[in-house]
Formats: structure tokens, C-alpha cells, sequence
């Protein structure tokens, strides 16, 4: 029975002491420990966005980046996202690394990462997804998958042996972090949390209750 599936989560604590008091140095300790994990795609992370109403959205992307200016994510600005993001540049993400036991959310401000950035990350792709990113208007109603398909074959023609041109609403976004908060899960429910806030241009952290 569903209501029968429970955890009990033993695997580690985080304590104020143990914590950085940056969080960008605490979220690569604790990537670095998911890549070590040998977790499967440790960069999954669900992007929360909203439309101007407040309507909340969410899927999941694929981390490609951070650093201290923000953590960066590619996708076509012309998706529900690109949408969404251009009206409410704010975002949040979460990572949870299950065999870990543990959640991190981020909370932020999204802009557009620049134009060079986005053409060296689309070249960098494989050349069959730098033809799916010009095949598919992400997020659009289409007929059917072989008009896709078929759009895809004619591409690959197109661009045999030729350098693929990065459409121009395709590209990346940096969430740059207001807030960021650590959950390692522990026994009996009572879970850590220790969460960022950026105010006055410093971190401050603080524990919150479970
Ligand atoms: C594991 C996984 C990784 C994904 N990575 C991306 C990504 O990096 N960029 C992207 O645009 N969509 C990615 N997607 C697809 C999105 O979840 C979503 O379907 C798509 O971006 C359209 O979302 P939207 O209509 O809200 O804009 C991924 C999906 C999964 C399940």
C-alpha cells in the first residue's frame, strides 16, 4: 500500500558547524559527493517557474553550470518556460539526491545567460541534438511524431559536413540565488535544514525547523 512506503533516513546530518558559510561552496561539497555517489544524472533538477497571474509550473532541466554568479540551465526561450520566464524572471530549483537523502533548494532572479555562452554550450552538444533543438518548437502543439522526424532528416541534409547555426531562442538561463537551503534527512522525521539568505550583500544562515 502506498501508504505503507516509508524511509527512515540514516545516511548523515548537517550541522552549522559542518555547513560553509557560502552556500555555493556547500552546493559543490554536496555535488561533489553526488558525482562521487555515482548517482544516476545528479544534475536533474526541477525548475519551479511562474506565469504573471502567480500560476506555478514546473519540470525538470539539466544543471549545466555554478558558480558564484548562479547556476545555468539551456532551453528554447520560446517554450512555456522561455514564456513564463520573460513575463516572471524568477524561478526556483530543486535537486534531490535520494540515495544521499538530501534536498537542496534554490531560489532566484533569472536572466539570460549572454549569447557567447550559449553558442560555445551548443556547439559542444552533439550534432543530433544541436538538429533537435531546430527541429522542435519546444512546447508547441504539432500533427504528429514523423513531421518531427521528417523535419529532423531534412536538417541533418541540410547540414551534413556544414557548422549548425545556434537558433537565436535557444539558449541559457542563470538563476543567480536569493535563498538557498540544504535538507539532509535524519531519523524520525527530524530532519536538518540550514537555509542562505543573501541580505546586504552577505550570506546569512539560519536553521530552520523540519
Ligand atoms: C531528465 C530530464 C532532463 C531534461 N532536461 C531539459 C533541459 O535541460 N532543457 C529543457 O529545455 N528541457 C529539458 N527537459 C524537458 C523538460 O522537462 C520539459 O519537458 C521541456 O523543457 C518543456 O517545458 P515547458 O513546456 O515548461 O517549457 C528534461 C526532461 C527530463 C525528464
Amino acid at each position: 500500500m502506498i501508504q505503507d512506503l516509508r524511509q527512515d533516513y540514516r545516511a548523515a546530518e548537517l550541522t552549522e558547524k559542518e555547513a560553509d558559510r557560502n552556500p555555493i561552496k556547500q552546493f559543490e561539497k554536496w555535488f561533489t559527493a553526488a558525482l562521487a555517489a555515482q548517482l544516476y544524472e545528479p544534475n536533474v533538477m526541477t525548475l519551479a517557474t511562474a506565469d504573471k497571474t502567480g500560476k506555478p509550473n514546473a519540470r525538470i532541466v539539466l544543471l549545466k553550470g555554478f558558480d558564484e554568479h548562479g547556476f545555468s540551465f539551456y532551453t528554447n526561450y520560446l517554450s512555456t518556460k522561455g514564456k513564463e520566464l520573460k513575463r516572471n524572471p524568477q524561478a526556483c530549483l530543486v535537486f534531490f539526491w535520494a540515495e544521499l537523502e538530501r534536498q537542496v533548494r534554490i531560489e532566484g532572479k533569472v536572466e539570460k545567460l549572454d549569447k557567447e555562452a550559449s553558442e560555445r554550450y551548443f556547439h559542444s552538444r552533439p550534432q543530433a541534438s544541436q538538429i533537435s533543438a531546430i527541429a522542435s518548437p519546444q512546447s508547441q502543439i504539432i500533427n504528429d511524431r514523423l513531421s518531427l522526424e521528417k523535419k529532423v532528416e531534412e536538417l541533418t541534409a541540410t547540414y551534413t559536413d556544414k557548422t549548425i547555426p545556434k537558433p537565436a531562442h535557444w539558449g541559457g538561463y542563470i538563476v543567480k540565488p536569493t535563498a538557498i537551503e540544504f535538507w539532509q534527512g535524519r531519523p524520525n522525521r527530524l530532519h536538518d535544514r540550514i537555509r542562505y539568505d543573501f541580505v546586504n550583500g552577505k550570506w546569512q544562515t539560519n536553521r530552520l525547523a523540519p
